[in-house]
């Protein structure tokens, strides 16, 4: 299962309208989703509606504008994903899902720096796991998962029943990250994120 048809899964499920991505890129996930209206944001794609980074996209748009479902996944890099999950929580609607990708970095490998993924471009999920789990850590409030497919997709809603809070050490690592990842996301196979839609 791939990202795109988990957000396709949600448009069913919920009915949802009004869906907005950060970073579009090719469009691969863009150009799958069926939508009423679609506004994409990337500052370095022709996909994009509007070609300008995330936080100035959300410095622009008034504090009314919702979306039913945002997805996160643009820079890959902690503080960026986190501001964009936040800020993607200011303009959800209620009852509304932000999904996330790249949330399950398999290796050390998968999560090097942001310029080192300049030097040679391959699989690169970066820090965006390190923004997920900041935002887990000290929100009982918003419901948090990630579904085990396509390098992890993050599911958040506000509408749930709530979480239990994660205990991050201080200065936490890849190798924290490695042993308790399945707690840290709260990691759910495909089957059990299905279920949570029937
Ligand atoms: C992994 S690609 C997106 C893939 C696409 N969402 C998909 O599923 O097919 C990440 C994109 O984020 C864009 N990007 C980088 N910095 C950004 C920013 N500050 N705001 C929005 N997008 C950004 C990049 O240009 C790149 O196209």
């Amino acid at each position: 299962m791939y990202r795109f048809d988990i957000i396709n899964h949600l448009i069913q499920r919920y009915d949802y309208q009004r869906y907005l991505e950060i970073g579009v890129e090719t469009g691969e996930a863009f150009n799958n989703v069926q939508y009423a209206v679609k506004h994409g944001v990337d500052p370095f794609s022709e996909n994009a509606t509007f070609r300008i980074p995330s936080d100035e996209f959300f410095a622009m748009i008034h504090d009314d504008v919702e979306y039913d479902l945002i997805f996160v996944d643009g820079l890959h890099v902690e503080d960026q994903a986190q501001s964009d999950i936040e800020n993607a929580l200011l303009h959800l609607s209620d009852g509304g899902t932000i999904v996330v990708h790249d949330c399950n970095p398999p290796t050390e490998w998968h999560q090097r720096s942001y310029e080192e993924f300049l030097k040679k471009y391959s699989d690169w999920n970066g820090t965006t796991w390190r923004g997920f789990v900041n935002l887990r850590a000290p929100r009982p409030d918003i419901e948090m998962c990630v579904v085990d497919t396509d390098w992890g997709c993050g599911i958040v809603r506000l509408d749930g029943e709530g979480q239990d809070v994660i205990d991050l050490p201080d200065n936490y690592s890849y190798t924290d990250f490695h042993a308790r990842r399945k707690e840290w996301l709260n990691l759910i196979p495909v089957e059990a994120f299905l279920q949570t839609l029937a």
